[in-house]
């Protein structure tokens, strides 16, 4: 299991050794949330904040739009150091264009899905994507209660996969903890975002390596 730590939810009064203490754990990726105020109902970073993680990040950086129209930023945020790059369906008119635009750029490309909206829409773009992103709480902010219903979503998209012999990758994004993410590896996750679960542990790096591994912490209520 891939594990990418969520920067939202990192003391960013001393964002430099947040970053130090994932590069040295077994997270394989940084996910980094970037939202516009008008797709969802809040405002993350932008670009100086990305630019100065880029510097001492050490694996890979996951960002996830959370934007209108996408299209108009997706150069500079690879400039900007992006590897993995996911849109949300409902922000793209022109879907199929904004994942062409990806590929161009040489990065990883990915479709993120709001909880309403259903796996099967994907049917005619999924052979194109890198990975699709299952959101589990609504977009916006961390720290939310994981919908339960995810689980299912995550079965069908893979059995989708599979049909199509596609090598996508499924990653799910909100409330992910130690007592889920067991559950989520069963169902066919092959990344999982973790924002307050790593960032509030009073042992960050063995909460990484336990999701890892997806071993649940002893007392987790489920
Ligand atoms: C929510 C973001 C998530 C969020 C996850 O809109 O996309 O990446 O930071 O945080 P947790 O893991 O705390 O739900
Ligand atoms: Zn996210």
């Amino acid at each position: 299991m891939i594990i990418a730590p969520s920067i939202l939810s990192a003391d960013f009064s001393r964002l430099g050794s947040e970053i130090e203490m994932v590069n040295s754990s077994a997270a394989g990726l940084f996910h980094l949330d970037i939202m516009d105020g008008m797709f969802v109902p809040n405002i993350s970073y932008g670009f100086p904040v990305m630019e100065a993680i880029k510097k001492i990040a050490a694996k890979p950086l996951d960002v996830h739009l959370m934007v209108m129209d996408p299209d108009r930023y997706l150069e500079r945020f690879r400039d900007a150091g992006a590897s993995w790059i996911s849109v949300h369906y409902e922000a793209c008119t022109h879907l199929h264009r904004s994942i062409q635009l990806l590929k161009k750029l040489e990065v990883k490309a990915g479709v993120a899905l709001n909880p309403h909206t259903p796996v099967h829409l994907l049917e005619d773009i999924l052979d194109d994507l890198d990975f699709v992103l299952i959101m589990s709480v609504n977009p916006g902010f961390g720290g939310q209660r994981f919908i339960e219903r995810s689980l299912e979503k995550v079965r069908r998209l893979k059995s989708m996969i599979l049909e199509r012999n596609a090598k996508t990758l499924i990653e799910v994004d909100g409330g992910v903890d130690t007592g889920n993410a067991p559950l989520l590896k069963q169902a066919g996750v092959d990344i999982l975002v973790a924002g307050n679960t790593v960032f509030r542990s009073a042992d960050p790096v063995k909460t990484i390596s336990d999701l890892a591994v997806c071993q649940e912490a002893p007392g987790t209520v489920k």
